[in-house]
């Protein structure tokens, strides 16, 4: 099955190409990328006027499989991922059970083997059950298949336990993603501490509570010389403290999410559960940073935090109601909109945090379009707006921060392992 892509302009900063020009796809593969490319295909994608970039590979994802199969399962948050031009997710362990042993890396391997539509890459808990109490066994982890290891929605509390899990990491050379929240400073909060949570009443989440178990996770990584990556991070001292380490070489990256650096905490005002999320929205300030961090290259990656909800979960008062946001379909249009349309990244550079960084990060052959590397591939309509509504989603859960707004930017195919799907709304 040969599939060329026409006349797009292809932007693939690992070959410096940023130019009109052509791919062949052969079978799975990319098999040759050049002006003008002639012969016969099965399919041609017209794509003049689009931009084609290497698929995205989307690091922060909840797929909720197994346990959770009403809020999204490996099917449905797949498809949700390819129609948001993402082809590849790192898919957090906090499902139940837990992943945090080669039997429960086996259950969600075959999951993936049966439905996956996306490639699903996976990282495994730190401690058994994420209960912050005992290590895993990483090198059976890693052995199974799991690429990094996080214990994402909680952070490990004791200093001594994530030391050793730094060192267990560092001899198994794999990468650590730290949900950086010290619990106790969080104290019981549902929305940032300061403006929001005098106006509306609400116990707050200070700063300090990210900043210091940064502070701390960091101080471990370089004790261990172990690799770590910050998840989420929403506040200006978290990136002071990243980019003081990034000086001292220090093996750190680290992500934040399109809800960072669109909306802040006025969003919260309406107290509309869509907004509620942990890291929650900051202050204008601080969205001002993680701005200025994508544009000026500290921060590495652009992850959604994919976080599918119930309606019995989220459409209840703030207070009671679950953590978290879907993001996938939405992530690309609204880094477009927010960040390439105000002059903070180039389509490069967005490929860089969308695709290829994450790619390298979790050492993945992804994130190119090489010759000889798999077609996971996007062609994007960088001027069609469209209105984010609920019903299109293909996530099982419309949680979305973004319902009602418009968004420029629309994936117009996603080419899987050289599977092509087109999209429509
Ligand atoms: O808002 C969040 N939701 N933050 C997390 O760290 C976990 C996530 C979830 O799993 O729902
Ligand atoms: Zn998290």
């Amino acid at each position: 099955m040969k599939t060329l892509i026409k006349g797009g302009r292809v932007v693939d900063p690992a070959n410096k190409i940023d130019a009109l020009m052509d791919i062949l796809v052969e079978d799975s593969k990319i098999s040759k990328v050049a002006k003008n490319i002639q012969g016969a295909a099965d399919k041609i994608i017209d794509a003049s006027g689009k931009i084609v970039l290497p698929g995205l590979v989307d690091m922060h994802v909840h797929l909720r499989e197994p346990g959770r199969e009403d809020k999204e399962t490996i099917c449905s948050g797949s498809k949700a991922a390819l129609a948001g031009g993402v082809t590849s997710v790192l898919a957090m362990p906090n499902t139940s059970p837990a992943i945090d042993s080669k039997e429960n890396i086996k259950i969600i391997k075959t999951a993936i083997q049966k439905s996956a539509k996306a490639n699903c890459f996976i990282c495994a808990a730190i401690t058994k059950g994420r209960l912050g109490e005992e290590l895993s066994d990483f090198a059976s982890l890693k052995k199974e298949g799991a690429i990094a290891l996080s214990d994402d929605g909680s952070s490990v509390d004791k200093d001594a336990l994530m030391l050793e899990a730094f060192k267990q990491a560092k001899k198994e050379d794999i990468l650590v993603i730290c949900h950086s929240e010290d619990k106790k400073l969080a104290a019981g909060g549902v929305v940032n501490l300061g403006f929001t949570s005098t106006r509306l009443g609400l116990r707050g989440i200070s700063t300090e509570s990210e900043y210091k178990r940064v502070e701390r996770d960091i101080r471990l990584a370089k004790e261990t010389g172990a690799r770590v990556h910050i998840a989420h991070v929403s506040c200006q001292e978290s990136l002071e403290i990243i980019a003081r380490a990034k000086k001292n070489k220090v093996r750190v990256t680290c992500e934040s999410a399109p809800h960072y650096f669109t909306f802040n905490e006025e969003a919260v005002l309406g107290y509309d559960p869509n907004f509620k999320m942990n890291p929650p929205l900051r202050s204008k300030e601080d969205m001002l940073a993680i701005r200025k961090g994508l544009a000026d290259g500290l921060i590495d990656v652009i992850a959604s935090d994919h976080a599918p909800h119930t309606e019995n979960e989220k459409d209840i008062e703030f207070e009671r109601a679950e953590c978290g946001v879907i993001g996938l379909e939405t992530e690309l249009a609204a880094a477009i909109t927010e960040l390439i349309g105000n002059n903070l990244l180039d389509w490069s550079k967005l490929v860089l945090k969308m695709s290829l960084n994450p790619s390298r990060i979790l050492g993945l052959n992804k994130g190119t379009l090489s010759v000889g590397a798999d077609a996971d591939i996007i062609v994007v309509d960088p001027e069609r707006e469209w209105v984010v509504k609920k019903e299109n989603f293909y996530s099982k859960s419309k949680n979305s921060s973004f319902i009602g707004r418009s968004l420029k930017g629309f994936v117009e195919y996603t080419l899987c392992q050289g599977k092509v799907h087109k999209w429509n709304s």
